[in-house]
């Protein structure tokens, strides 16, 4: 009895029980039920958000790419070069790829028949003869790389270096060669009429946002291999 007694001095408090029974206590009890789930849903909103984000900024690099894929240096593409054997002379010191002489002769016959006097200026080019077009004249000129490009094509990106190019000048105007006023010459309205019958087509139009006019400058189309070389000429022009 007197242990008990002794026991009793010691305040010892009951614990004491909140019973969550009032409507807010339900609600907080129904959102603790639900969190996992909650927390399911606010992941799976946060992720699609983030992807979302993704794409957007990866759909900006697809579209950076396109633009890489264009591999065009102020404004010319790229052209690999021909290789040797695919070359035949038409004038003692012009070569163009076989498959185009049959036609360009015939053209030039066809023209005379019509009184037009066509002369060739030049065909291939190799890669180190344009890099020397490019640069020396660049230099001679004082132009920087941008200007020169208007007139000639940087080493690697000329039409010319695919044996499919020839510059034609009139045989009876020849101040007009590799100039603009060959577009008044006889020769180059005759071209304009019947070129497209021997399968050439002008290469450089006057809307051409980075290189100049070029009237003399045709390029054949007239064979598949032709045609994949200028495909994205083509697609792009
Ligand atoms: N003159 C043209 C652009 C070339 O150099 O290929
Ligand atoms: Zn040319």
């Amino acid at each position: 009895m007197e242990q008990n007694k002794d026991l009793n001095q010691f305040d010892i408090p009951l614990a004491k029980r909140i019973y969550l029974n009032n409507s807010k206590s339900i609600l907080l009890k129904k959102l603790l039920l639900f969190s996992p789930f909650l927390f399911l849903l606010f992941s799976i909103f946060a992720l699609r958000l983030i992807r979302n984000i993704g794409i957007g900024s990866f759909g900006d690099l697809n579209l950076q790419a396109q633009v890489n894929e264009d591999l065009r240096i102020l404004g010319h593409l790229p052209y690999a070069e021909i290789p040797k054997e695919k070359l035949v002379f038409i004038e003692p010191n012009i070569k163009v790829h076989i498959d185009m002489r049959d036609s360009l002769l015939k053209m030039r016959d066809e023209a005379k028949k019509d009184g037009i006097y066509l002369v060739f200026l030049s065909g291939y080019r190799s890669i180190n003869l344009q890099n020397e077009i490019f640069y020396s004249l660049k230099s001679f000129r004082n132009q920087d790389a941008a200007e020169r490009a208007r007139v000639s094509a940087p080493p690697g990106y000329s039409e010319h270096s695919t044996g499919f190019a020839i510059d034609i000048g009139d045989a009876t105007q020849r101040e007009t060669d590799f100039e603009a006023e060959f577009e008044n010459t006889d020769a180059f309205k005759w071209l304009i009429k019947n070129a497209a019958k021997f399968h050439f087509k002008l290469s450089f139009t006057k809307d051409n946002k980075y290189i100049d006019y070029e009237p003399w400058h045709w390029r054949y189309e007239g064979s598949i291999e032709a045609l994949k070389v200028f495909e994205s000429s083509n697609r792009k022009s």
